[in-house]
């Protein structure tokens, strides 16, 4: 089949390529001729594991190409999917929608067929049927284009395998519509579904709030084991043992209770400040007033961090030597959008700190967000003369680190693990003062040479 993705960011251009992938022919669209020019060329404008292998294959098997033009993009294909940013607006908490209002203002014009627009990026409920009657009174096809919603949960770091691959495959339609959708979005999935993805069929508004409710749900979870590592501080309880122990109650799950620096990214931040900012508008705000709770014990980890590092440095940061670990908002991404590394980076530098930060990936996205702090181009070289080495992302490279790695770098033997993914004994061990946020102050201040981890003290 033949499709169109508008948007070739993180979601538009693993789609289009995944899309190629399971065998169609696909253009990408962008309004900037760089990006356009880099995927042509077989480039991936960002850091995303194996999404460059499936993007060159696909563009040598023919079946894939870029492009700037929304006329070639109307006349190659009858379904169009929208996968355009939707950031926050600026001093507001709602989703800016102009950049999905400008495909469809620009495309729905040179629909003169009958034609399927499908939006996957994540919007406020009701925004889907808003689109559809403005294409139904820009396009020369009228009531011939029909809007359905189809919902992308992929995760940077695993886009590829989360499209080729998705638990679920959401499609809301508008029963007012000709109904051509349904059929063509099971025809462009269909290997997905022989593969056993399930397929739901909705209605917009449904498709729209599944969206929205899953983030919202994996933010809650963050946020509460998040909570309730700052009870485990109050009382010296482990949070990482009591994760393990709620996990296996097979109606919570262990995933995302990963207690530490809490979420960032291009997503769950703003979603629930947009799926807020909807409900007020709907008259359905104090259903989501938990969300703003949500959203404060998640900002709180940043601070908490400062606090923690300030500690661990003697109580004042002037002219303390930190290192940072990880600049990205998540391992195995370049993302620097709403990082709690890098935040936390830059207020320990205006709280006096020399701060030199070091990433695997996201160097340049962090140089250009934050230019006034050091960057560094090894996590030794980072360390160099620290007084306090802070563990922000958890890259597998800084998972990996031992002592003797950085024993005869740094300053002081001091190390601040904002993610707990260390083994607290082993730095203990190594003569190391490891503190690890969501830890008791006791633990955390505890100079062992028990060779116990601070984070199993109290276990
Ligand atoms: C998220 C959703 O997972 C995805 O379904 C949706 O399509 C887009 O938003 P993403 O932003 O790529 O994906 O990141 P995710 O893997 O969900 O992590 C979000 C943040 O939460 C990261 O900053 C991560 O470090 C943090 N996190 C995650 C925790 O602090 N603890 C955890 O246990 C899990």
């Amino acid at each position: 089949m033949r499709c169109t993705v508008f948007g070739t960011g993180y979601l538009g251009a693993t789609h289009a390529a995944c899309m190629a992938e399971l065998g169609h022919d696909v253009l990408g669209v962008d309004i900037d001729p760089g990006k356009v020019a880099k995927l042509s060329g077989g480039e991936v404008p960002f850091y995303e594991p194996g999404l460059g292998e499936v993007l060159r294959r696909n563009l040598d098997a023919g079946r894939l190409r870029f492009t700037t033009s929304y006329p070639e993009a109307a006349a190659f294909a009858d379904v169009h999917f929208l996968g355009v940013g939707t950031p926050q607006k600026k001093g507001e908490y709602a989703a800016d929608l102009r950049h999905v209002h400008a495909v469809l203002d620009t495309l729905a014009p040179l629909l003169d067929r009958p034609s399927v627009i499908v939006g996957k990026s994540t919007v406020p409920v009701g925004t889907a049927a808003e689109l559809r009657c403005r294409a139904v009174e820009l396009a020369p096809a009228g009531e011939g284009v029909e809007v359905a919603w189809n919902p992308e949960f992929l995760r940077e770091g695993h886009a590829v395998e989360d499209t080729l691959r998705p638990d679920r495959l959401v499609v809301g339609v508008d029963a007012t519509s000709p109904g051509r959708a349904e059929a063509l979005l099971r025809e462009l999935y269909a290997d997905l579904i022989a593969a056993g993805v399930p397929f739901l069929l909705t209605d917009l508004p449904t498709a729209e709030l599944v969206k929205v409710s899953a983030n919202a749900f994996l933010a809650t979870k963050i946020s509460f084991i998040n909570a309730i590592s700052e009870v485990c501080e109050a009382t010296g309880a482990d949070v990482s043992a009591l994760a393990d122990a709620l996990g296996h109650d097979a109606r919570i799950g262990r995933r995302f209770l990963g207690a530490g620096l809490g979420f960032g990214g291009g997503c769950l931040p703003k979603d629930i400040r947009a799926f807020m900012a909807r409900a007020g508008e709907l008259g359905a705000d104090q259903a989501l007033t938990f969300l703003r709770e949500v959203d404060s014990i998640n900002m709180r980890r940043r601070t908490k961090m400062v606090e923690l590092a300030t500690r661990a440095v003697g109580g004042s940061l002037l002219g303390a030597n930190i290192a940072v670990l990880g600049a990205a908002f998540k391992p195995d991404s370049d993302d620097v959008r709403d990082s709690p590394a890098l935040n936390v980076a830059g207020m320990l530098q205006l709280h006096g700190a020399a701060v030199s930060v070091y990433d695997p990936k996201a160097l340049d996205n962090s140089r250009r967000l934050f230019p006034t702090l050091t960057y560094a181009t090894s996590a030794a070289e980072a360390c160099r003369a620290a007084d306090a080495v802070l563990l922000a992302t958890e890259w597998d490279e800084f998972r990996r680190l031992v002592p003797a790695d950085l024993d005869e770098v740094v300053r002081s033997r001091v190390i601040v693990d904002g993610r707990r993914c260390l083994d607290g004994a082993q730095w203990n061990a190594a003569g190391w003062r490891y503190f690890a946020l969501g830890s008791s102050p006791r633990d955390n201040s505890r100079e062992t040479r028990s060779g116990r981890s601070t984070s199993r003290v109290d276990a």
